[in-house]
């Protein structure tokens, strides 16, 4: 068993500890919520590179050997200094275009993700190889971030929030959404009722397919653990909580993927 450190801007990353757990059952997490400073979406890149230097510090006196990035924006703004700056491995969010592009029969893909993901190069370099093949159409999901924060997983309003993202790449004919931010897995439910409920959407038929990167992510910091010979170092599995702010969304939401 490893010690790994997952840190996001609030409680989204723990859509991608699911995943870690899954693949990684036996390891010893622990989470940090940057709660006080979220959301990143909007910020600069610079103080999203200080929050990380500063939280990494933190994991790694908590006895962290590996930091998983669960956070799109913060991957975008950040992986590369972090990379740069300490000897630990960092595994980061990807954006799955490829899988959507692969595996959309429209022909058009929509992205779901924060304005500084789809400003990010890997996001832009990602979207590259692929446009040629496909329609990629991309919105902000603006406010699902605040609805995940403030626990707010259903209802009218979260529906009309969900609705004005996502309802222009559907009537665009985007049958495959990329779900580009670690919070939005737990608007899936909202998302999938909004879809259903979006007349005529798809031209008339068909479902929409909703791609989460995070179990390609527990994939890949399962091959670096191997590859790195990270094992067998911490003797007690389970989650520690952190949080730079109240951590009561925290704890409730994990209180949902265990
Ligand atoms: N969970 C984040 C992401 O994956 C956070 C976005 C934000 O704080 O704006 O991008």
């Amino acid at each position: 068993m490893a010690t790994i450190g997952v840190f996001d801007s609030g409680s989204g990353g723990l859509s991608v500890l699911k995943e870690l757990r899954k693949v990684l059952p036996e390891e010893k997490y622990v989470y940090y919520s940057d709660n006080a400073n979220c959301p990143y979406g909007d910020k600069t890149p610079e103080f999203i590179q200080d929050r990380a230097r500063s939280i990494t510090d933190l994991l790694l006196e908590k006895g962290a050997e590996a930091v998983v990035v669960a956070c799109n924006t913060a991957t975008a703004a950040a992986i590369a200094t972090l990379r740069a700056e300490y000897d630990i491995p960092f595994i980061g969010m990807e954006p799955a275009v490829k899988p959507a592009a692969l595996g959309t029969r429209s022909g058009v893909i929509g992205v779901l993700a924060t304005a500084g993901t789809l400003k990010g190069s890997k996001y832009l370099n990602t979207k590259g190889l692929y446009e040629d093949d496909v329609k990629i159409e991309e919105r902000v999901g603006r406010g699902f971030v605040e609805l995940v924060e403030s626990l707010e997983l259903e209802g009218p309003h979260a529906e009309a929030v969900v609705r004005a993202s996502l309802l222009p790449l559907l009537e665009a004919g985007a049958d495959t959404i990329v779900l580009g931010c670690t919070h939005y897995p737990f608007l899936l439910p909202v998302m999938e009722k909004v879809a259903a409920l979006t007349p005529g959407f798809m031209k008339g038929s068909g479902t929409v397919r909703f791609v989460d990167p995070a179990p390609a992510v527990a994939r890949r910091l399962e091959s670096v653990l191997r590859e790195k010979g990270i094992s067998l170092s911490d003797p007690e599995p389970g989650v520690e909580l952190l949080a730079s702010g109240p951590d009561t969304t925290l704890r409730r939401l994990f209180g949902t993927i265990i």
